[in-house]
């Protein structure tokens, strides 16, 4: 048991220090100077309380200093909508994004062919020795569409892609590089328009380009990657490298014989052997990429070569042997247990290869897929790929699981033969918001071959799988499409590159950011299913409280 004090001091726990800070205080009146001649206890907290007093006055002086006298950095505001216009021009299927203007917001690159620039720079094309129209290249800014820089680039373009870091860094290149009529190779600043190098007329005027690849192995000892261009010629597949750092042209073309179309992929083994990878005649062609810069340069080169591999690719016709997956369409890297994988998309069938032993890992067969798939998240941090099946009216949306190829969602969701391709953002939850073209509901078969039906944006995110959410229709040719967060981790936004789709038919190219969360107020929501629990307003707002986050 308590005793009694003890208990009375449970009860009313201040009465007895109540009765010392009275004591306390009596003895205050007696001395003058409270500090010194106080009892040490009461002498302790009095200063207690006055060095409290002390450090939070500070500490909210601080505080009002940080917030009101310091300014924020400034945060550039960002217009949630804008569009840039360009009359008599046609566009490129080309979008890039760099922080070209340090505001931390992305900004973007884009083709055009015209007669003249804008007003706001000065530049013709035959200052730069074309003929008019020639092709413009230029940057907007992100945060409101102002023009950065623009200037005329080439006659005209046949691939342009861009590399190197996102922002300026010194040590780092970063370039575009295009290949333009008639069989020129340039190379652009992405950060300024100016042209770093240019080698008009290297290649034959009578090639045509097949692919365009940047940043493979150094050849010429510079210590900068090079770049591979694949071109055909009369019925034959050829490699031109050039340097990196200046664009001419190592050693003289490689031939890589009779058969190929379409992209290039190349591929770094796990024991780190490079292998050039491309359709043709119906299968997957490879080539040591060790060969084939020795056949160029005539010295030997310290690529390795794969034992492995080397017994996979036919000597004579460098075919891969594989698993029939038909006619490949497209080859893409895929990120595996150890190193990258191989997804091949073929006539009959896709296939996912181990990036090593070329051992198949799944196949989904029965399919008919003209769209180069795309990777996001349908599971939380677990990788699926995205597959339309069919095209037109037959098309087939499906989300399979890149580790075992199970169909996670599938959906049919009819669409325009080469429409936008579908694009996706990360999301805070570790999964993705998934964008897809279609046609909007209700309208015919027999309206897809007149141009003008509007093409619609469904939403899809993997936490509502019975629903799509329409976010806007679009009625004009859109050239180019993609989904970006503008800054990192939120900002999510998509822009279109619009513009006439016969190059011969100029007509008006226009440039349009759109932010996602401010087409969800207006959007439709589709119920897929036959569940119907939530109402369309609580859905809308579920799709408005999606957080974006950027990947790691
Ligand atoms: C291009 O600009 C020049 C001078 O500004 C003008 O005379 C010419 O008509 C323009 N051409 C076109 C096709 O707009
Ligand atoms: C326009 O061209 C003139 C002469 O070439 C040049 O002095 C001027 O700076 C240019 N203006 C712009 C905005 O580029
Ligand atoms: C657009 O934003 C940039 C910063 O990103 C700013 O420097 C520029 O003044 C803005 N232009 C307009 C017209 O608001
Ligand atoms: C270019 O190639 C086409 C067909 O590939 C051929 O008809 C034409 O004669 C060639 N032109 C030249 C200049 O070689
Ligand atoms: C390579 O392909 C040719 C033609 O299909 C065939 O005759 C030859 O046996 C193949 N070589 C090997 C090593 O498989
Ligand atoms: C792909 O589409 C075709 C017809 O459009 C269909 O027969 C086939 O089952 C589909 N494949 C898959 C894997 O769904
Ligand atoms: C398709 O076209 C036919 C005749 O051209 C017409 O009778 C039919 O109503 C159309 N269908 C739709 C869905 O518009
Ligand atoms: C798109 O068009 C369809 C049919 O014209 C209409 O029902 C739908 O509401 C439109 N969607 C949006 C987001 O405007």
């Amino acid at each position: 048991m308590m005793d009694n004090k003890d208990l009375e001091a449970e009860i009313h726990p201040l009465k007895n220090e109540d009765r010392t800070s009275q004591e306390n205080l009596g003895n205050r009146t007696e001395k003058e100077d409270p500090c010194k001649s106080l009892p040490p206890q009461s002498q302790l907290s009095r200063c207690r309380t006055v060095a409290f007093f002390l450090s939070l006055f500070i500490c909210l002086f601080v505080v009002f200093v940080v917030s009101f006298i310091i300014p924020c950095p400034d945060r550039p505001v960002s217009q949630q909508m804008w569009r840039i216009n360009y009359d008599t021009a046609v566009t490129y299927d080309f979008l890039a994004m760099k922080d070209i203007n340090r505001d931390r917001i992305q900004d973007i690159l884009f083709l055009y062919k015209n007669a003249n620039s804008s007003n706001n720079f000065n530049l013709s094309c035959a200052d730069e020795g074309f003929s008019s129209p020639c092709t413009f290249a230029a940057a907007v800014s992100g945060a409101n569409g102002s023009l950065l820089w623009e200037r005329p680039v080439a006659q005209d373009v046949t691939v342009m892609q861009c590399t190197g870091p996102q922002q300026r860094a010194s040590g780092a290149l970063s370039a575009c590089v295009l290949v333009g009529g008639p069989g020129s190779v340039i190379a652009v600043d992405p950060f300024t328009g100016e042209t770093l190098w240019s080698h008009p007329g290297s290649l034959g005027r009578n090639v045509s380009i097949l692919s365009l690849l940047l940043g493979v192995p150094d050849v010429n000892n510079d210590g900068l990657p090079d770049l591979l261009v694949l071109t055909r010629e009369e019925k034959e597949v050829n490699g031109y490298v050039y340097s990196g750092s200046t664009g001419s042209q190592v050693g003289r073309k490689g031939s890589l014989g009779t058969d190929g179309e379409g992209g290039s992929l190349l591929h770094v083994t796990r024991t780190g052997a490079h292998y050039l990878l491309f359709p043709c005649a119906h299968s997957l062609c490879g080539w040591s990429m060790k060969s084939l810069f020795e056949e160029m340069t005539g010295k030997e080169s310290l690529l390795k070569k794969d034992p492995l591999w080397e017994r996979a690719i036919n000597a004579t016709t460098h075919r891969v042997s594989s698993p029939s997956s038909g006619a490949i369409r497209y080859q893409m890297h895929v990120p595996g247990r150890a190193g990258n994988d191989l997804l091949l998309v073929g006539s009959e069938a896709c296939v996912l290869l181990d990036g090593q032993d070329l051992a198949p890992r799944w196949t989904l067969g029965n399919t008919q897929v003209f769209r180069k798939p795309v990777l996001g998240h349908y599971k939380p941090d677990t990788l699926s790929v995205v597959i339309e099946n069919g095209t037109g009216i037959n098309r087939q949306i499906l989300l399979l699981d890149l580790s075992t190829g199970v169909i996670l969602w599938h959906q049919p969701l009819p669409g325009f033969p080469g429409g936008p391709p579908s694009a996706n953002l990360p999301t805070a939850d570790h999964r993705s918001a998934f964008f897809f073209w279609g046609l909007p509901e209700g309208v015919g078969a027999n309206q897809t071959e007149t141009r003008n039906t509007p093409h619609s944006l469904y939403m899809f995110h993997p936490t509502l799988p019975s629903i799509l959410l329409e976010l806007a229709n679009i009625s004009t040719n859109i050239v180019a499409f993609e989904a970006i967060l503008f800054e990192p981790s939120r900002h999510a936004a998509y822009v279109l590159l619009t513009g006439p789709e016969s190059p011969a038919e100029p007509g008006l190219v226009s440039v349009t950011k759109h932010k996602v969360r401010d087409h969800i107020p207006d959007s439709r929501v589709v119920h897929l299913g036959q569940d119907r629990a939530d109402s369309d307003q609580a859905i809308r707002d579920r799709f408005s409280r999606l957080r974006y986050q950027s990947e790691a």
